[in-house]
Protein backbone atom coordinates (compact mmCIF):
# COMPACT_ATOMS: atom_id res chain seq x y z
CA UNK A 1 0.00 0.00 0.00
CA UNK A 2 2.46 2.45 1.18
CA UNK A 3 4.50 1.66 -2.27
CA UNK A 4 1.39 3.27 -3.84
CA UNK A 5 1.24 6.48 -2.34
CA UNK A 6 2.21 9.55 -4.23
CA UNK A 7 4.47 11.10 -2.01
CA UNK A 8 7.55 9.77 -0.54
CA UNK A 9 7.40 8.18 2.40
CA UNK A 10 10.03 7.41 4.72
CA UNK A 11 9.95 6.09 8.48
CA UNK A 12 13.10 6.76 10.89
CA UNK A 13 13.56 5.16 14.48
CA UNK A 14 14.29 7.93 17.06
CA UNK A 15 17.87 7.83 16.29
CA UNK A 16 16.99 8.89 12.62
CA UNK A 17 17.30 5.76 11.62
CA UNK A 18 15.52 4.74 8.53
CA UNK A 19 13.24 1.49 9.04
CA UNK A 20 10.69 1.65 6.15
CA UNK A 21 11.36 3.53 2.36
CA UNK A 22 8.46 3.55 -0.32
CA UNK A 23 8.74 3.34 -4.01
CA UNK A 24 8.37 7.13 -4.95
CA UNK A 25 11.27 7.91 -1.90
CA UNK A 26 13.23 5.41 -3.96
CA UNK A 27 12.53 7.30 -6.69
CA UNK A 28 12.68 10.51 -5.82
CA UNK A 29 16.06 10.24 -3.87
CA UNK A 30 17.67 7.61 -6.92
CA UNK A 31 18.36 4.92 -4.16
CA UNK A 32 17.55 1.41 -4.81
CA UNK A 33 14.83 0.62 -0.93
CA UNK A 34 17.51 -1.61 0.46
CA UNK A 35 20.18 1.05 -0.03
CA UNK A 36 17.77 3.25 2.47
CA UNK A 37 16.76 0.69 4.55
CA UNK A 38 19.21 1.20 7.64
CA UNK A 39 20.57 4.52 6.72
CA UNK A 40 20.78 7.70 8.43
CA UNK A 41 17.83 10.16 7.41
CA UNK A 42 20.64 12.45 7.43
CA UNK A 43 22.75 11.39 4.51
CA UNK A 44 19.84 11.47 2.51
CA UNK A 45 17.13 14.23 3.85
CA UNK A 46 18.72 15.89 6.73
CA UNK A 47 19.33 15.21 10.35
CA UNK A 48 16.25 14.10 12.73
CA UNK A 49 16.49 16.90 15.09
CA UNK A 50 16.81 19.41 12.35
CA UNK A 51 13.68 18.65 10.81
CA UNK A 52 11.82 18.30 14.62
CA UNK A 53 13.37 22.02 15.46
CA UNK A 54 11.86 23.36 11.95
CA UNK A 55 8.36 21.36 13.57
CA UNK A 56 8.41 23.05 17.08
CA UNK A 57 9.76 26.46 15.71
CA UNK A 58 6.33 26.65 14.16
CA UNK A 59 8.36 27.64 10.67
CA UNK A 60 5.37 28.27 7.96
CA UNK A 61 7.30 26.61 5.26
CA UNK A 62 8.95 23.16 5.60
CA UNK A 63 11.15 22.91 3.08
CA UNK A 64 14.99 21.77 2.43
CA UNK A 65 17.39 21.30 -0.15
CA UNK A 66 19.25 18.53 -0.72
CA UNK A 67 22.07 18.22 -3.28
CA UNK A 68 21.72 14.52 -5.53
CA UNK A 69 24.81 13.89 -7.16
CA UNK A 70 25.18 18.15 -7.94
CA UNK A 71 21.70 18.30 -8.90
CA UNK A 72 20.12 19.91 -6.04
CA UNK A 73 16.47 19.56 -5.16
CA UNK A 74 14.16 21.50 -3.43
CA UNK A 75 11.77 19.27 -1.16
CA UNK A 76 8.66 19.96 0.78
CA UNK A 77 7.93 17.72 3.59
CA UNK A 78 6.03 16.79 6.73
CA UNK A 79 7.00 15.12 9.92
CA UNK A 80 4.79 13.24 11.79
CA UNK A 81 5.49 11.29 15.14
CA UNK A 82 3.74 7.96 14.43
CA UNK A 83 4.79 5.50 17.04
CA UNK A 84 4.09 1.60 16.89
CA UNK A 85 3.36 1.74 12.96
CA UNK A 86 6.63 -0.46 11.73
CA UNK A 87 7.43 -2.60 14.40
CA UNK A 88 7.09 -3.29 17.73
CA UNK A 89 9.00 -1.08 19.44
CA UNK A 90 7.47 1.32 22.11
CA UNK A 91 9.61 3.78 21.29
CA UNK A 92 9.17 7.04 19.27
CA UNK A 93 8.97 6.49 15.32
CA UNK A 94 8.99 9.49 12.65
CA UNK A 95 7.08 9.44 9.69
CA UNK A 96 8.92 12.04 7.12
CA UNK A 97 6.67 12.22 3.79
CA UNK A 98 8.08 14.80 0.97
CA UNK A 99 8.05 15.67 -2.60
CA UNK A 100 10.12 17.30 -4.97
CA UNK A 101 8.73 21.15 -4.89
CA UNK A 102 11.67 22.51 -7.02
CA UNK A 103 9.83 24.07 -10.04
CA UNK A 104 7.24 25.62 -7.24
CA UNK A 105 10.00 26.98 -5.02
CA UNK A 106 11.02 28.66 -8.88
CA UNK A 107 8.12 29.88 -9.87
CA UNK A 108 7.67 31.59 -6.42
CA UNK A 109 10.71 33.15 -6.70
CA UNK A 110 10.00 34.07 -10.08
CA UNK A 111 6.29 35.56 -8.97
CA UNK A 112 8.27 37.75 -5.98
CA UNK A 113 10.87 38.92 -8.58
CA UNK A 114 7.97 40.10 -11.20
CA UNK A 115 5.95 41.37 -8.31
CA UNK A 116 9.24 43.78 -6.48
CA UNK A 117 10.08 44.99 -10.46
CA UNK A 118 6.02 45.86 -11.46
CA UNK A 119 6.33 47.79 -7.89
CA UNK A 120 9.46 49.59 -9.00
CA UNK A 121 8.51 50.16 -12.71
CA UNK A 122 4.90 51.87 -11.34
CA UNK A 123 7.35 54.14 -9.89
CA UNK A 124 9.53 54.97 -12.27
CA UNK A 125 7.28 57.31 -14.76
CA UNK A 126 7.13 59.29 -11.54
CA UNK A 127 10.68 59.09 -10.52
CA UNK A 128 11.62 60.62 -13.86
CA UNK A 129 9.35 62.92 -14.53
CA UNK A 130 10.26 64.35 -10.81
CA UNK A 131 14.30 64.56 -11.78
CA UNK A 132 13.72 66.29 -14.89
CA UNK A 133 13.21 69.69 -13.68
CA UNK A 134 16.03 69.41 -11.45
CA UNK A 135 18.13 67.91 -13.69
CA UNK A 136 17.44 70.86 -16.85
CA UNK A 137 18.11 73.38 -13.88
CA UNK A 138 21.60 72.14 -13.01
CA UNK A 139 22.11 71.58 -16.85
CA UNK A 140 21.67 75.45 -17.52
CA UNK A 141 23.72 76.37 -14.38
CA UNK A 142 26.65 74.96 -15.65
CA UNK A 143 26.27 75.94 -18.79
CA UNK A 144 26.06 79.16 -17.61
CA UNK A 145 29.35 78.59 -15.49
CA UNK A 146 30.85 77.58 -18.84
CA UNK A 147 30.32 80.60 -20.49
CA UNK A 148 31.06 82.25 -17.42
CA UNK A 149 34.55 80.26 -16.61
CA UNK A 150 37.01 82.82 -15.23
CA UNK A 151 39.82 80.48 -17.19
CA UNK A 152 40.38 77.14 -18.98
CA UNK A 153 41.28 75.16 -15.89
CA UNK A 154 37.73 76.19 -14.57
CA UNK A 155 35.88 75.48 -17.91
CA UNK A 156 37.51 71.72 -18.33
CA UNK A 157 36.03 70.63 -14.82
CA UNK A 158 32.91 72.51 -15.73
CA UNK A 159 32.90 70.35 -18.79
CA UNK A 160 33.92 67.20 -17.45
CA UNK A 161 30.89 68.04 -15.31
CA UNK A 162 28.82 68.23 -18.37
CA UNK A 163 30.08 65.56 -19.70
CA UNK A 164 28.81 63.08 -16.93
CA UNK A 165 25.32 64.68 -16.66
CA UNK A 166 24.93 64.31 -20.47
CA UNK A 167 25.59 60.45 -19.17
CA UNK A 168 23.20 60.74 -17.06
CA UNK A 169 20.46 61.69 -19.10
CA UNK A 170 21.64 59.03 -21.56
CA UNK A 171 20.45 56.30 -18.87
CA UNK A 172 17.41 58.16 -17.89
CA UNK A 173 16.69 58.40 -21.18
CA UNK A 174 16.92 54.80 -21.81
CA UNK A 175 14.35 54.40 -18.89
CA UNK A 176 11.80 57.13 -20.16
CA UNK A 177 11.34 55.36 -23.24
CA UNK A 178 8.09 54.18 -21.26
CA UNK A 179 5.16 54.62 -24.08
CA UNK A 180 6.92 56.30 -26.54
CA UNK A 181 6.84 55.59 -30.22
CA UNK A 182 9.74 55.86 -32.52
CA UNK A 183 8.10 58.57 -34.69
CA UNK A 184 7.54 62.17 -34.43
CA UNK A 185 5.71 64.86 -35.99
CA UNK A 186 8.86 67.31 -35.99
CA UNK A 187 12.15 66.62 -37.73
CA UNK A 188 15.24 66.42 -36.04
CA UNK A 189 19.34 65.46 -37.23
CA UNK A 190 19.31 62.12 -35.76
CA UNK A 191 22.63 61.23 -37.06
CA UNK A 192 23.97 63.84 -35.07
CA UNK A 193 22.60 62.91 -31.97
CA UNK A 194 24.02 59.39 -32.96
CA UNK A 195 27.12 60.64 -32.86
CA UNK A 196 27.12 62.07 -29.70
CA UNK A 197 25.33 59.35 -28.32
CA UNK A 198 28.14 56.91 -29.71
CA UNK A 199 30.83 59.01 -28.20
CA UNK A 200 29.13 58.55 -25.17
CA UNK A 201 28.85 54.96 -25.23
CA UNK A 202 32.49 54.46 -26.56
CA UNK A 203 33.80 56.02 -23.07
CA UNK A 204 31.38 53.67 -21.39
CA UNK A 205 33.25 50.88 -22.86
CA UNK A 206 36.53 52.04 -22.69
CA UNK A 207 36.52 49.95 -19.32
CA UNK A 208 35.36 47.04 -20.68
CA UNK A 209 38.17 46.56 -23.43
CA UNK A 210 35.47 45.59 -25.97
CA UNK A 211 36.06 47.50 -29.26
CA UNK A 212 33.38 49.72 -30.38
CA UNK A 213 33.06 51.18 -33.62
CA UNK A 214 30.27 53.27 -35.93
CA UNK A 215 29.09 53.86 -39.09
CA UNK A 216 26.85 56.74 -38.94
CA UNK A 217 25.85 57.89 -42.39
CA UNK A 218 24.48 61.79 -43.28
CA UNK A 219 20.85 62.18 -42.78
CA UNK A 220 18.93 64.64 -43.54
CA UNK A 221 16.39 65.88 -40.97
CA UNK A 222 14.11 62.80 -39.85
CA UNK A 223 10.73 62.59 -38.30
CA UNK A 224 11.66 60.59 -35.39
CA UNK A 225 12.37 61.04 -31.50
CA UNK A 226 15.69 61.50 -31.06
CA UNK A 227 15.44 60.76 -27.43
CA UNK A 228 13.81 57.31 -28.64
CA UNK A 229 16.18 57.30 -30.93
CA UNK A 230 19.30 57.56 -28.47
CA UNK A 231 16.97 55.55 -25.70
CA UNK A 232 16.99 52.28 -28.51
CA UNK A 233 20.68 52.51 -29.56
CA UNK A 234 21.60 52.75 -25.76
CA UNK A 235 19.89 49.53 -24.86
CA UNK A 236 21.42 47.70 -28.02
CA UNK A 237 24.40 48.64 -27.21
CA UNK A 238 24.63 47.98 -23.63
CA UNK A 239 23.12 44.53 -24.37
CA UNK A 240 25.98 43.92 -26.60
CA UNK A 241 28.42 45.22 -24.17
CA UNK A 242 27.26 42.79 -21.58
CA UNK A 243 27.23 39.69 -24.06
CA UNK A 244 30.69 40.48 -25.03
CA UNK A 245 33.85 39.25 -23.36
CA UNK A 246 36.94 41.47 -23.24
CA UNK A 247 38.89 41.62 -26.90
CA UNK A 248 34.91 41.55 -28.59
CA UNK A 249 33.43 44.11 -30.53
CA UNK A 250 30.24 45.91 -30.99
CA UNK A 251 29.60 48.36 -34.00
CA UNK A 252 26.74 51.03 -34.17
CA UNK A 253 25.55 51.72 -37.86
CA UNK A 254 22.91 53.74 -39.06
CA UNK A 255 21.87 54.89 -42.61
CA UNK A 256 18.67 55.98 -44.77
CA UNK A 257 17.81 52.92 -47.67
CA UNK A 258 15.30 53.25 -50.24
CA UNK A 259 12.37 51.15 -49.42
CA UNK A 260 11.99 50.13 -53.22
CA UNK A 261 13.90 50.32 -55.99
CA UNK A 262 13.21 53.57 -58.22
CA UNK A 263 10.91 54.68 -54.98
CA UNK A 264 11.10 57.97 -53.50
CA UNK A 265 9.92 56.07 -50.00
CA UNK A 266 12.80 56.08 -47.48
CA UNK A 267 13.42 53.87 -44.51
CA UNK A 268 15.91 54.56 -41.29
CA UNK A 269 17.76 51.39 -40.32
CA UNK A 270 20.03 51.36 -37.07
CA UNK A 271 21.79 48.40 -36.30
CA UNK A 272 23.65 47.41 -33.08
CA UNK A 273 26.08 44.26 -33.97
CA UNK A 274 28.46 42.08 -31.35
CA UNK A 275 30.18 39.31 -31.49
CA UNK A 276 29.54 38.56 -28.11
CA UNK A 277 28.01 35.49 -26.43
CA UNK A 278 25.17 35.18 -28.74
CA UNK A 279 21.23 34.06 -27.65
CA UNK A 280 20.44 30.23 -27.39
CA UNK A 281 17.09 29.60 -29.85
CA UNK A 282 15.57 29.32 -26.58
CA UNK A 283 16.69 33.23 -25.39
CA UNK A 284 16.07 33.97 -28.87
CA UNK A 285 12.42 33.37 -28.89
CA UNK A 286 12.15 35.02 -25.64
CA UNK A 287 14.16 38.20 -25.65
CA UNK A 288 11.33 40.56 -26.33
CA UNK A 289 9.06 39.83 -23.67
CA UNK A 290 8.97 41.99 -20.54
CA UNK A 291 10.91 41.19 -17.58
CA UNK A 292 12.65 38.33 -19.98
CA UNK A 293 16.29 38.40 -18.65
CA UNK A 294 19.11 35.88 -18.20
CA UNK A 295 21.49 38.53 -16.08
CA UNK A 296 21.48 38.15 -12.77
CA UNK A 297 20.92 41.74 -12.23
CA UNK A 298 18.59 41.86 -15.55
CA UNK A 299 15.59 44.00 -15.64
CA UNK A 300 14.18 42.37 -19.20
CA UNK A 301 12.13 45.48 -19.96
CA UNK A 302 15.22 46.62 -22.68
CA UNK A 303 14.26 44.74 -25.72
CA UNK A 304 10.09 45.08 -24.76
CA UNK A 305 10.40 48.82 -24.40
CA UNK A 306 12.64 49.27 -27.77
CA UNK A 307 10.10 46.53 -29.86
CA UNK A 308 7.53 48.64 -28.06
CA UNK A 309 8.57 52.11 -29.11
CA UNK A 310 9.25 50.50 -32.81
CA UNK A 311 6.06 48.97 -33.25
CA UNK A 312 4.37 52.26 -32.23
CA UNK A 313 6.21 53.71 -35.40
CA UNK A 314 5.46 50.42 -37.70
CA UNK A 315 8.81 49.82 -38.09
CA UNK A 316 10.51 46.16 -37.22
CA UNK A 317 12.95 45.37 -35.06
CA UNK A 318 14.72 42.01 -36.86
CA UNK A 319 16.91 39.80 -34.75
CA UNK A 320 19.73 37.73 -35.67
CA UNK A 321 21.55 35.50 -33.17
CA UNK A 322 23.13 32.38 -32.94
CA UNK A 323 25.66 31.10 -29.99
CA UNK A 324 28.51 31.27 -32.52
CA UNK A 325 28.23 34.34 -34.35
CA UNK A 326 27.23 36.86 -31.84
CA UNK A 327 24.17 39.11 -32.64
CA UNK A 328 22.73 41.79 -34.76
CA UNK A 329 20.01 43.70 -33.94
CA UNK A 330 18.54 45.77 -36.51
CA UNK A 331 15.47 48.63 -36.21
CA UNK A 332 13.77 49.63 -39.29
CA UNK A 333 11.24 52.64 -39.72
CA UNK A 334 9.58 54.17 -43.11
CA UNK A 335 10.55 57.74 -43.12
N1 LIG B 1 23.42 41.45 -27.84
C1 LIG B 1 22.98 40.41 -27.13
N2 LIG B 1 23.71 39.26 -27.07
C2 LIG B 1 23.28 38.19 -26.36
N3 LIG B 1 22.11 38.15 -25.69
C3 LIG B 1 21.33 39.25 -25.71
C4 LIG B 1 21.71 40.43 -26.43
N4 LIG B 1 20.72 41.34 -26.29
C5 LIG B 1 19.78 40.77 -25.51
N5 LIG B 1 20.14 39.53 -25.16
C6 LIG B 1 19.35 38.59 -24.33
O1 LIG B 1 18.03 39.08 -24.19
C7 LIG B 1 17.71 39.25 -22.80
C8 LIG B 1 16.76 40.43 -22.63
O2 LIG B 1 17.43 41.67 -22.88
P1 LIG B 1 16.86 43.01 -22.27
O3 LIG B 1 15.39 43.09 -22.56
O4 LIG B 1 17.68 44.15 -22.71
O5 LIG B 1 16.98 42.81 -20.71
P2 LIG B 1 18.29 42.76 -19.78
O6 LIG B 1 19.42 43.40 -20.53
O7 LIG B 1 17.90 43.53 -18.56
O8 LIG B 1 18.53 41.31 -19.50
C9 LIG B 1 19.05 39.39 -22.11
O9 LIG B 1 18.99 39.02 -20.75
C10 LIG B 1 19.93 38.46 -22.94
O10 LIG B 1 19.77 37.11 -22.56
MG1 LIG C 1 19.24 45.21 -21.63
Amino acid sequence: MIDRLPTALLVTDRHGQIRLANARASELLGEPVDHLMGAALERVLAPLDELRRQRRSGEKRHELSIDLDGRALIVGYALSEVNGLCWDDRDEQYAITFQDITRVAELREERDRLLSISAISEAIPTLLHELKNPFAAVMSAMEVLRRDAPDEATRESVDAILAQLDRMRLVLDGFSLGHRSLRSARRARVDRELRQTFELLRNHARSSSVFTSAAIAEMPPLPLDTTVVRAIAFNLFLNSLDACGEGGAVKLSARLLQAEQGSAKRVFEMEVADTGAGMTPEVLARCREVFYTTKSKGSGIGLALCQRAVDAANGVMMIDSSPDAGTTIAIRVHC
